[in-house]
């Protein structure tokens, strides 16, 4: 028998109906179909309608969840919501799905790794699941980018969507489930990608010349250098630590911000482009939810199927990255 691992017993995903496409901002800002596409490989993104919140995108992504593990909200003992769009400082976004799903046993928290979210929530969820403290987790990447993206502005606004994704963790000692991570941060490069809370500094309001510092502003170039280098590295250093090859890797599924990273980390790789999952194309850079969201379409489409071996990749602000060896 294996040690204990934090197994994907079942996955979920929602996104909204209404779709923004590059022809549609075309109308709103001084951009091209041509200019997105080239330079970010993404033609259309979902939005939510006003009333709509994270918490409700997590709630539906988590009841898929649910449903495809075949497990009741009550067998949930901890959940865990990774986002930068909270409905609220406080009730969390967790607890809110807590009480809509009726996860009544179930202790709860946000996490807040940006982009990089749901791969440090997968990483804590199997830290408490192969300690023994739990054994069925419910892990989501829920985020409502669109209400915190100044429509004015075309460095920002054709870049990001709303969506969420859900992942029921259970204990198992198959051999199967997660082998291991890598986590990293850089507080000193957190500069070039905020979004404010509280504070607002006159840098931010300078940042942002159409008003409200509640939306996001990044050195999107700088992001970018960080993005390629980070995506690689950490898919390496991962593999390595639990002495896996690329070869023996089925899928690579990377946070979805841009084709062009995507691509670069592949090269960097030196690994053909269709070990690596992308659907940025359809939905735009979603944050904590590109990750899940991805991973429910890859086992969807048949490209990841039962034993086999994945990497999922992360980035964003924080800075933060992340990488998680699993076999599904
Ligand atoms: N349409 C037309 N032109 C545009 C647009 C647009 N939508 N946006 C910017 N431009 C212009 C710029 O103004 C600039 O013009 P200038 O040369 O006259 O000044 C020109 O296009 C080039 O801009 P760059 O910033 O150099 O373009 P780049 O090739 O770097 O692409 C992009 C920009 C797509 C933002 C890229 O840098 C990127 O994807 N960066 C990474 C972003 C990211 O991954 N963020 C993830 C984290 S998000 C999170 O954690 C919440």
């Amino acid at each position: 028998m294996c040690e204990i691992r934090a197994k994907i017993a079942g996955l979920g995903k929602f996104l909204p109906d209404r779709i923004l496409t590059n022809a549609d901002l075309e109308k709103m800002v001084d951009t091209s179909d041509e200019w997105i596409t080239t330079r970010t490989g993404i033609k259309e993104r979902r939005i939510a309608a006003d009333d709509v919140f994270a918490s409700d995108l997590a709630t539906e992504a988590a009841k898929r969840a649910l449903d495809d593990a075949g497990m009741s909200a009550e067998e949930i003992e901890l959940i865990i919501v990774a986002g930068v769009t909270p409905d609220m400082y406080t009730p969390s976004t967790s607890c809110i799905v807590q009480k809509n799903i009726g996860a009544v046993n179930a202790a709860a928290f946000d996490l807040n790794a940006a982009c990089s979210g749901f791969i440090y929530a997968m990483t804590a969820a199997n830290q408490f699941i192969s300690s023994g403290m739990y054994k069925n987790v419910l892990i989501i990447g829920a985020e409502c980018l669109s209400k915190v993206v100044e429509y004015k502005d075309r460095n920002t606004c054709v870049l990001f969507g709303d969506g969420a994704g859900a992942a029921v963790l259970t204990a198992a000692t198959d051999g199967t489930g997660v082998l291991g991570s890598v986590l990293g941060a850089d507080g000193a490069g957190g500069e070039c990608l905020t979004l404010c809370g509280i504070r607002e500094d006159e840098i931010d309001k300078e940042r942002r010349p159409y008003g409200n510092t509640r939306t996001i502003w990044m050195d999107g170039s700088k992001v970018m250098k960080f993005a390629v280098r980070v995506m690689a590295n950490s898919t390496k250093e991962v593999l390595e630590n639990v002495g896996k090859t690329l070869d023996e890797t089925k899928l690579i599924i990377p946070h979805q911000a841009n084709k062009r990273i995507i691509d670069g980390a592949a090269k960097r790789l030196e690994c053909d482009n269709d070990k690596i999952f992308s659907n940025v194309d359809k939905y735009g850079n979603m944050s904590a939810a590109c990750v899940p969201i991805a991973l429910c379409e890859a086992v969807e489409s048949g490209k990841l199927t039962r034993g086999d071996l994945f990497v999922l990749v992360g980035f964003g602000g924080g800075l933060t990255w992340g990488s998680t060896a699993i076999i599904y």
